[in-house]
């Protein structure tokens, strides 16, 4: 589909699902390489990073463990500025190498206030992965992904998990929304 409608706003394909897959599997080789000997816990933010987190880690070639947090910080198109903890994590991180993987980092807020919680529990590294990234609304300097799968301007996308007022999210590709 090249364009597609959700409350009488257009949104334009973006990137393809093929380019996300394409990019999935270099991200995963990459990990791979990074994390080799180690068995990492990868911890899905959710909502929106659930589809990247299950083919992240289905195409990952090395031992790991999993888990899931939610946040929520968004309301239509807007950040609202705040983080609300839906589902806190559960699971003890000391001395684990710790892998966030996120859908979008934007202002840097979720990931500045996960990273924080994470600390506090000793583990032995954390890092951040994020399928999108946009470098310009970087806020919070120490939330810069340590991976990225595309880094984005200053624009609001939709699909491959990422939605609008909670709809969305199950579009194959990534769409962009037209000005
Ligand atoms: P941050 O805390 O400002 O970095 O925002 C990150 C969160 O805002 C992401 O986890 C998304 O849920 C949401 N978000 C940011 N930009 C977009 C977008 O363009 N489309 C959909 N959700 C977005
Ligand atoms: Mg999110």
């Amino acid at each position: 589909m090249a364009s597609v409608n959700y409350q009488s706003m257009t949104f334009d394909t973006y990137i393809s699902a093929d380019r996300i897959a394409g990019r999935v599997r270099e991200l995963a080789q990459q990990l791979a390489n990074d994390y080799a000997g180690c068995t990492p816990h990868f911890i899905c933010v959710l909502n929106g990073a659930v589809f990247f987190f299950t083919d992240l880690l289905r195409a990952l070639p090395i031992d790991c463990t999993i888990s899931f947090t939610q946040l929520r910080s968004y309301n239509g198109t807007e950040s609202t500025g705040e983080i609300e903890v839906v589902k806190p994590i559960d699971v003890d991180v000391r001395d684990r190498d710790v892998i966030i993987v996120e859908d979008i980092v934007e202002t840097g807020l979720s990931m500045h206030y996960l990273k924080s919680v994470l600390e506090a529990q000793k583990p032995r590294s954390v890092r951040v992965i994020s399928l999108l990234y946009k470098p310009s609304e970087l806020h919070y300097k120490d939330a810069a992904p340590d991976y990225a799968g595309f880094e984005i301007s200053r624009e609001f996308v939709i699909g491959y998990g990422l939605d609008i007022n909670g709809i969305a999210r199950n579009l194959p590709d990534i769409y962009t929304l037209r000005k």
